[in-house]
């Protein structure tokens, strides 16, 4: 609807133009914002005031001139100034009902992709496997996914990349540790975090052993086979963990999604080769660097990007212009987005830039860090266990489900076991993803258990108790949420405000996609929700007297359901049906 209306202004500009009413070459970005209080319309444009000064004319005059040359449309029912100017667009009801009937019958609900599909590169989760899968890494693995999905949803073709850390020093400690006990290893790594603890404790205490750990990187790096073999079950070991996270987070990502670190060896010393061949190289105390005049120190001096240390190893920056290379020449990725922590934005930025000069990605690819703040304990200070250790991700879980099984249980003591598990689990777990994907992507927030599992405002627990209300609705009825005969008539003011609400999911779902921000979707489910609260209180559906009504107030029901349960599911929530 706003495209629609951005183009009815458009034609409006033109004919003013061609009358002379606005000088010639103006290109104006026309805004058009949904209105708070639907009293004021349902669209609002402040065209005329921008205009207002290069066409030499009063805002409210040239919004008069304006509105006389807007071309007539039948989804527009009338349009007013208001304020110092603004155009106030309200939306023809039966055109709206029509809209909505169109998304009853599509399985897209009416959602399509507003610019080119394309296929995008979505780098998430991305653990280091030497140790277990932490607090940290569940921003990346979830707000990741539902971005994914969201994309999907709208047509992208998205390929899921897990770049796991599998490489680097810290494994010629962990094979040193596994070499030495070959049995009691198998029973430790169990226990990754234990494992590398008694790894660590080995390293630091013995210089004999420190010296093995270091001989053996050595000889991983120059692919001595058994060395490669001790490396493949540890990561085998390591990677089945973080699958069982994720299976049990309900994030879409299999062993087929990751390419780590490991997988780009051997592309590294032709990305050194192609950076000097471009001349972009410099050697700075014997490591190769590509100097950024554009990224400078608090010294004014300008910051290199070092892809190659003094004693020949590799980095992390290299590893990742290797990666951006692959996704641009083979995977033809049209669009690359980086679900890394907000602390990494400068290695993004810097590298991107590398990437660009040195040709490893095609000119038209877009590279976006899709950053996120760090989430913290409830006293506002970094997410830490009691002895101020890391939290793993299993024992965070594990809590999550615990006081929702006791949250549950207390509500509806007669539930089975079996039930009772079943539900707690999704609203525990949901709890945790919801609570992290409702707040802005880049800012810090505090994890707090007892606000994510509330029942009231903008959390799991809500959200998930509206879409039982609503499938509660048919139960009760007797009928399918897609067996609702009739049409959608828009009369009562909350069905009217609920109907616009439902009609602005596909654009939410795009500036979702566009922008990597789960939130907004959040805001609008939780929107929609207190909208049905109202409508459902107001306006009687099965109690409803006039036949056509009743149909009526179920379709637009049965819409809500459904996008309920698809933006959940978008987000990587699990519905229910009653709870
Ligand atoms: N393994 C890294 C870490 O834990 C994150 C990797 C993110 N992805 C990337 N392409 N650099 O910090």
């Amino acid at each position: 609807m706003k495209d629609s209306i951005r183009h009815l202004i458009q034609q409006a500009l033109d004919r003013l133009t061609a009358e002379g009413v606005l000088p010639e070459g103006l290109t104006p970005a026309i805004q058009v914002e949904n209105t708070k209080d639907k009293s004021h319309g349902d669209f609002a444009s402040n065209i005329a005031m921008m205009l207002a000064k290069p066409a030499g004319m009063k805002p409210r005059e040239l919004a008069e001139k304006v509105i006389a040359a807007l071309p007539a449309d039948a989804a527009v029912s009338k349009v007013e100034i208001a304020g110092p100017g603004f155009l106030n667009f309200f939306q023809n009801s039966d055109a709206l009902a029509g809209r909505l009937e169109a998304a009853l019958a599509d399985t897209q609900i009416g959602v399509c992709k507003s610019g080119t599909v394309q296929r995008v590169v979505v780098d998430l989760s991305s653990p280091n496997l030497a140790k277990e899968m932490h607090v940290g890494h569940l921003r990346s693995t979830i707000i990741g996914d539902a971005v994914a999905r969201v994309l999907e949803f709208l047509g992208d073709e998205v390929i899921r990349q897990n770049h796991v850390g599998d490489w680097g020093t810290q494994f010629g400690m962990l094979l040193a540790y596994l070499e030495e006990n070959p049995t009691a290893a198998e029973s430790e790594l169990a226990d990754l975090e234990q494992f590398y603890r008694a790894a660590k404790q080995r390293f630091d205490d013995s210089a004999e052993f420190a010296d093995r750990a270091r001989a053996l990187v050595v000889k991983l790096q120059a692919g001595d086979a058994e060395c490669l073999n001790l490396w493949q079950r540890f990561n085998d070991v390591s990677l089945s963990h973080c699958q069982k996270v994720y299976d049990r987070l309900g994030v879409k990502l299999s062993p087929a999604d990751v390419r780590g670190e490991s997988a780009y060896n051997t592309d590294l010393p032709q990305i050194v080769a192609e950076l000097k061949a471009k001349g972009l190289l410099s050697e700075s105390d014997g490591a190769q660097c590509v100097f950024l005049d554009e990224f400078k120190n608090a010294e004014g001096n300008p910051l290199p990007v070092i892809v190659q240390k003094a004693g020949g190893g590799y980095l992390y920056a290299t590893t990742d212009l290797a990666a951006m290379r692959y996704r641009s020449q083979v995977l033809h990725a049209d669009r690359a987005l980086y679900f890394v922590d907000q602390r990494q934005a400068l290695h993004f930025q810097m590298a991107f830039e590398v990437a660009r000069r040195a040709g490893f990605v095609h000119p038209g690819m877009d590279l976006e860090h899709m950053g996120f703040g760090t989430m913290n304990g409830a006293d506002g200070r970094p997410f830490k266990t009691r002895d101020g250790g890391t939290v793993k991700l299993v024992d965070l879980l594990d809590e999550a489900e615990q006081r929702a099984y006791t949250l549950v249980k207390s509500k509806n003591p007669d539930l089975g076991e079996a039930e009772l598990r079943r539900i707690a689990r999704a609203v525990g777990i949901g709890a945790v993803k919801y609570a992290d994907l409702s707040k802005h992507r880049t800012s810090d927030y505090r994890f707090n258990f007892e606000l994510m599992l509330s029942f009231e405002g903008n959390t799991a627990p809500y959200l998930l108790y509206a879409y039982t209300r609503v499938a509660s609705v048919f139960r009760k009825l007797g009928k399918g949420i897609d067996e609702i005969a009739g049409h959608i008539q828009l009369e009562a003011e909350q069905e009217l405000a609920l109907a616009a609400k439902l009609a602005q999911f596909g654009e939410v779902l795009n500036s979702v996609g566009e922008k990597g921000e789960p939130h907004l979707l959040c805001t609008y489910l939780y929107d929609l929700a207190g909208l049905f609260s109202s409508f459902y209180e107001n306006c009687p559906i099965l109690s409803a007297d006039d036949q056509a009504v009743q149909q009526s107030r179920l379709r637009l029901a049965a819409l809500t359901g459904r996008t309920l349960k698809r933006g959940l599911e978008l987000l990587g929530l699990e519905t229910l049906e009653r709870m």
